[in-house]
């Protein structure tokens, strides 16, 4: 008999989560204007709002911290990490941040400009908002491919090359850099394809442009590279890795993702007038370049957990449990963005609730119905997080709303994934019934789903 697949690691330390009742979800969800973020974590079963910084580290990151430096300057884990990302990346210049909209913040105070575009494969809320605040334009050039959600697809990530061009044709001299977030967080967890990133590459260089990689999910992309792109099934993901961002200038990273610690971040590049102009933002927003954002023990993790997670035992394991997940669903009937992503399955909400109008927020309203049925915390990924248009401040109801379901690493175990599949089923069973959604009633100006009020439609 084939034996089946099982993690490649076992559990050594554990936090207890506790159930509640509907009673009790129903009080709390409203106390927190029906808006998850606001949710204190002991009113939560199984966390599914985000795989940032929720992953459990290992006993040699742990081990690690024991051993960080943690002197103000020329810190001996600040080396320890360089070299790391060096040898993992190529990229010889690093500057830690303490996570990676702070990356973003530097690296983008030293190269974005009023008047900018910048075009990339949907940029997270962040990265967005870090150019718009700087009065720029994010630009999103991903393959159609991505918004139809029941389209099997092996590189839903990708860069549309056409649009791409037409943005440098149009913008050329007001092009900073094109920043291709791998894997595409937005359009589900999706990758990018090694071709994809070439033929970005050699674009860029024909009209002398740099690219960036917003890194966050670089290992689980190189793990869709290994299993589904032509020519890399034999190649060792630290291979593909270094291959991935030879195609690139720089990098943005939230090490909170696949280099599965709890805080930290970088910026790397390969070039020096790069690093040495967001040098100048790191001292007075972060810090000392040879810890910016973080401690000494937090570079010594997290150096460990780059090593450990570009490592195919660990990434099959991560990535079959979403699949696993993904397979139930299948069963019910559920449907999500397809193929499952690395690091998250996206529910399309506007296919479970189709009585709900778009002005209510049907990804918002099946997150609430899904904690209300079993205490699950999703995200909604949708038209709240897609926020206003920054000029006509009109709703931007142009993309997909999905409510994210997003898996810790080396976390949970299967049996939570089967609670998580089997409240969907109930949810996704009463779904005719569910008819209203949400009205907001407040909102911030940018990056408003985190702080949104709403009630009851
Ligand atoms: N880029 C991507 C692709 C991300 O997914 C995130 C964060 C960031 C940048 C910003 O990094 O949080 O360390 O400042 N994504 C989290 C999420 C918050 O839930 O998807 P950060």
């Amino acid at each position: 008999m084939e034996l089946p697949f099982a993690e490649s690691w076992r559990i050594k330390m554990v936090e207890p989560i506790h159930k509640s009742t509907l009673k009790e979800r129903e009080k709390w969800i409203k106390e927190a204007h029906y808006n998850l973020f606001q949710l204190p974590s002991d009113q939560v079963y199984i966390d599914l709002l985000t795989d940032s910084g929720t992953g459990a580290m290992s006993d040699r990151q742990w081990a690690a911290m024991m051993v960080g430096d943690e002197s103000y300057a020329g810190a001996r884990s600040f080396f320890h990490l360089r070299d790391t990302i060096e040898r993992l990346t190529g990229f010889k210049h690093v500057i830690p941040t303490h996570q990676g909209r702070a990356a973003e913040n530097v690296l983008f105070s030293a190269l974005v400009k009023e008047g900018d575009y910048v075009p990339g494969n949907s940029q997270f809320d962040t990265t967005k908002g870090h150019i718009e605040s700087r009065k720029a334009t994010a630009v999103d050039c991903t393959i159609d491919e991505a918004r139809d959600t029941q389209l099997e697809y092996p590189f839903k990530g990708n860069v549309d090359i056409k649009k791409l061009e037409k943005v440098l044709q149009e913008h050329g001299d007001k092009v900073p850099f094109i920043i291709v977030t791998i894997t595409n967080n937005t359009a589900g967890g999706q990758p990018v394809s090694m071709e994809n990133l070439r033929e970005v590459h050699k674009l860029a260089k024909k009209y002398g442009k740099r690219v960036i990689l917003d890194s966050a999910r670089f290992a689980e992309n190189a793990y869709f590279i290994k299993t589904r792109e032509k020519g890399y099934a034999d190649k060792t993901i630290k291979e593909i890795v270094k291959e991935t961002f030879s195609y690139a200038d720089g990098m943005t990273m939230s090490a909170k993702k696949d280099a599965i610690v709890n805080m930290g971040g970088f910026i790397a590049t390969r070039h020096e007038d790069w690093y040495d102009a967001a040098k100048c933002f790191c001292i007075p927003i972060e810090g000392y370049l040879t810890y910016g954002g973080m401690n000494g023990r937090d570079m010594e993790a997290l150096a460990v957990g780059l090593d450990e997670n570009t490592e195919l035992d660990n990434l099959e394991t991560r990535i079959k449990q979403v699949q696993y997940l993904a397979s139930k669903l299948d069963e019910y009937g559920i449907p999500y963005q397809r193929p499952a992503g690395g690091h998250a399955i996206f529910i399309d909400a506007s296919r479970v609730l189709t009585h709900v109008p778009k002005e209510e927020f049907p990804a918002q309203t099946l997150a609430v119905e899904l904690y209300l049925e079993a205490g699950v915390r999703g995200c909604e990924i949708g038209y709240i997080l897609a926020d206003r248009d920054p000029v006509t401040r009109e709703n931007r109801f142009g993309g997909l709303d999905l409510l994210r379901l997003a898996i810790p690493r080396r976390t949970y175990t299967n049996n939570h994934m089967d609670v998580i599949a089997a409240a969907l089923k109930n949810v996704f069973d009463r779904r005719e019934k569910i008819t209203r959604g949400y009205k907001i009633a407040w909102e911030a100006p940018l990056m408003r789903h985190f702080t949104v009020k709403l009630e009851k439609a």
